[in-house]
């Protein structure tokens, strides 16, 4: 059957962050690899009472197909969530998404004919690039630094696509807190990016699930906000990781021309988003106290991101060349171990003496691989696992180079 397949299907090997995810069965594994928000979280108290009161009051409604481009209430409770974030939209703007990652092949296939470019950092959200494989892109993607993305390495990307007759289709990032670098774009290069997307004309498609999740340092403004709604972003946002996960609702908003062309693409795919679940975002919009929900969920995530940062400290010594990144919030810290490590190969190893994390290739497009970086989460382990998981990582590295001499 494989020769009816899709060209690309053929040899997409699905997301490759759930192939060493698939090794995570074994309940001894201490795991820094996956992206969970932690539990201890989750505003369950909301949830059930959202869900009870929207089953019984309204379950004939519920239980039937909605709006595709979703409840009006949720986007109603999302316009006056995002003005306290000075982004002042109306109801066109919006489209309610089954998750970021819906947001982000609605994108995908919104703009993406084969061979075409986007401009990136380096490394950035695997998900974004499988999402933006499908459809087969390439990719001007330019190493991230200290305070976020390589805009000048950017735009001399750019012009060289154009002196070549191409032009990229749009720009993605993750300003706040990137996943996989926990890396946070300064408010100078958000407004060198804004400048690139309004000079070449492309659209700038801004990523944001962990924008509320800031532990320290200054709140810096959205691009979206600072475009003025003069329609050159496109902002994607999840209740993944200010809410929870299992919901599988976020949105995107934009351009209402942009959002149009989203709702025909949803239809075409998933069609609605479970109205008990929008409903459950309202109320958590609406009704809770989100100040002191997120005022939890930053002492909680920041407490474990010290710990994991003291405990690095203890177990790194300055001469192993091992580095690591200090983000200012999110779920994430980057590793860069020496040159000589391959961490794919590092986390078979690793995988033997029961510690995870994400190899760093996951998040590098195919032509620009690199192989000494690995993305951990430090904000679903408890303490006493990462006091044991670090322990065990330095030992592995350690093993590593003297095995392979690296
Ligand atoms: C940058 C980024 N975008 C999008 C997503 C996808 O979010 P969701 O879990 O809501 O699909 C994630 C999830 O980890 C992410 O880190």
């Amino acid at each position: 059957m494989k020769s009816l397949f899709t060209t690309i299907m053929k040899d997409f090997e699905g997301y490759s962050i759930g192939k060493t995810l698939a090794y995570l069965g074994d309940p001894g594994i201490i795991s820094f690899a996956g992206g969970l928000p932690s539990g201890d979280v989750f505003p369950v108290d909301i949830i059930q009472k959202a869900a009870e009161k929207s089953l019984k009051e309204n379950w004939s409604q519920v239980l039937q197909y909605s709006p595709i481009s979703g409840e009006k209430d949720l986007m109603q409770a999302i316009i006056d969530y995002l003005r306290k974030d000075n982004i002042h939209i109306k109801p066109e703007n919006i489209m309610i998404t089954t998750s970021g990652q819906h947001g982000l092949d609605l994108v995908g296939r919104l703009f993406l004919e084969p061979k075409d470019i986007i401009v990136t950092d380096l490394p950035t959200f695997g998900g974004a690039l499988a999402a933006f494989e499908m459809q087969d892109a390439g990719y001007i993607a330019k190493d991230i630094e200290e305070d976020g993305s390589d805009v000048k390495g950017m735009e001399a990307g750019i012009e060289e696509l154009l002196s070549l007759g191409k032009k990229p289709k749009f720009i993605y990032v993750i300003p706040d807190f990137q996943n996989p670098s926990g890396i946070t774009i300064s408010l100078e290069k958000r407004l060198a990016l804004l400048s690139l997307s309004k000079k070449f004309n492309i659209p700038l498609v801004e990523d944001s699930p962990y924008r509320e999740l800031r532990y320290m340092g200054e709140h810096l403004p959205s691009i979206y906000s600072l475009d003025k709604n003069e329609g050159n972003v496109i902002g994607l946002y999840t209740f993944s990781k200010i809410l929870c996960p299992g919901i599988r609702v976020g949105f995107n908003i934009g351009p209402p021309e942009v959002i149009k062309k989203f709702s025909f693409i949803k239809g075409a795919n998933i069609l609605n988003t479970p109205k008990l679940n929008q409903d459950i975002c309202t109320a958590f919009l609406k009704e809770y106290d989100l100040d002191a929900h997120f005022k939890k969920a930053v002492k909680y995530y920041n407490e474990k991101l010290n710990f994991f940062l003291e405990t690095l400290e203890k177990n790194f010594p300055r001469d192993m060349g091992v580095k690591w990144t200090k983000p200012e919030g999110g779920l994430f810290l980057w590793i860069t171990v020496p040159e000589g490590i391959n961490t794919l190969d590092l986390f078979y190893m690793a995988i033997e003496e029961k510690v995870a994390f994400v190899p760093g290739e996951v998040f590098y497009p195919m032509r620009h691989q690199k192989h000494n970086t690995m993305r951990i989460n430090f904000s679903y382990p408890t303490k006493d696992e990462i006091v044991e998981g670090v322990k065990r990582l330095s030992s592995v590295i350690k093993k590593y180079q003297t095995e392979k001499k690296a």
